[in-house]
């Protein structure tokens, strides 16, 4: 496994040695879990070279504490890739990046002032130009993502659109814990009563589910998911919302195409889940 932390040498090597027709990509922010791993093995199954980058990108970040708290684990994180059959990581530094404090923001409408975008302004921003910056660099015929972070997703697929990224996406299924605990980076933070407690976001997905498929009303499933998580001292609810798949419009009557979405805090650490009414 190859490891580049410049952007020339970086692009020299792909342009030598890997297969330009069959370039998968896994961008990550390290910390690695069983989780980012599938993304890895998905690319290695369908690719003929698999690159990662690894960088927690600042632009990103709309709370200090949270970049300077955000989990860094690199010797390990190299140590899972290189098992996992990762041909190329890039770990750049900031100023790699960075040079100068960018200038260019975007702008996704609706789609990013709903949902995580009305809790943290301008984070999406932040992920739409290290992914272009990421795309432009590695060139991949296919890049890979989680569907645990579901709004991400749809915003990186109007980039690609818009852009016109010569490239394939694909969104892959949410790995969990044995209790049904998103797996997270973040996660690492949580104290052991945190760790139990957390699991109080995916009780609550599955039993609005529930509720929502025995043909409850949307807002006493709400209601519930707030007392479901009221009970749990060291968790504090920010939102759950039923939304569209494909726009992430606010939904009034469930159908198959419905994503149910929870956000919300576990002592400092602030998580996230999804699920769909179909899965
Ligand atoms: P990060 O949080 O490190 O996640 C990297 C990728 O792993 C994302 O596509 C995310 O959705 C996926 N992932 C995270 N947890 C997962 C889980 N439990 N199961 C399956 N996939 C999971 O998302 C980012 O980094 C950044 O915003 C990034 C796209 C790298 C831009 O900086």
């Amino acid at each position: 496994m190859q490891i580049f932390k410049e952007i020339a040498p970086l692009r020299a090597f792909l342009s030598k040695n890997s297969d330009s027709a069959s370039l998968g990509f896994v961008p990550t922010m390290g910390a690695l879990h069983a989780g980012h791993i599938s993304l890895i093995k998905a690319s290695r199954h369908e690719n003929k070279f698999t690159a990662c980058s690894i960088f927690v990108n600042p632009a990103q970040f709309n709370n200090a504490n949270d970049l300077e708290k955000y989990p860094r684990t690199l010797d390990q994180d190299l140590e899972m890739l290189n098992k996992a059959g990762c041909d190329v990581v890039f770990v750049p530094e900031a100023m790699e990046m960075y040079e100068t404090e960018p200038l260019i923001k975007f702008d996704f409408g609706e789609l990013d002032k709903v949902l995580e975008g009305k809790f943290r302004p301008g984070h999406f921003s932040g992920v739409a130009l290290v992914v272009s910056k990421l795309f432009h660099l590695i060139k991949p015929t296919v890049a890979y993502f989680g569907q645990k972070d579901f709004q991400q997703f749809k915003i990186i697929e109007r980039l690609v659109n818009e852009l016109k990224f010569d490239l394939k996406l694909k969104a892959m299924p949410i790995l969990r814990e044995a209790d049904g605990l998103a797996m997270s980076s973040r996660n690492s933070r949580l104290n052991s009563k945190q760790r139990t407690d957390a699991v109080v976001f995916y009780r609550a997905l599955t039993e609005a589910r529930k509720l929502l498929k025995a043909g409850e009303s949307i807002s006493s499933a709400k209601e519930t998911v707030a007392k479901i998580c009221e009970r749990v001292e060291s968790v504090k609810l920010e939102y759950f919302e039923l939304a569209e798949c494909n726009n992430l419009k606010a939904v009034e009557n469930v159908t198959d195409n419905t994503v149910l979405l929870i956000a919300g805090f576990v002592g400092e650490t602030r998580l996230i889940d999804n699920l769909l009414m179909t899965e």
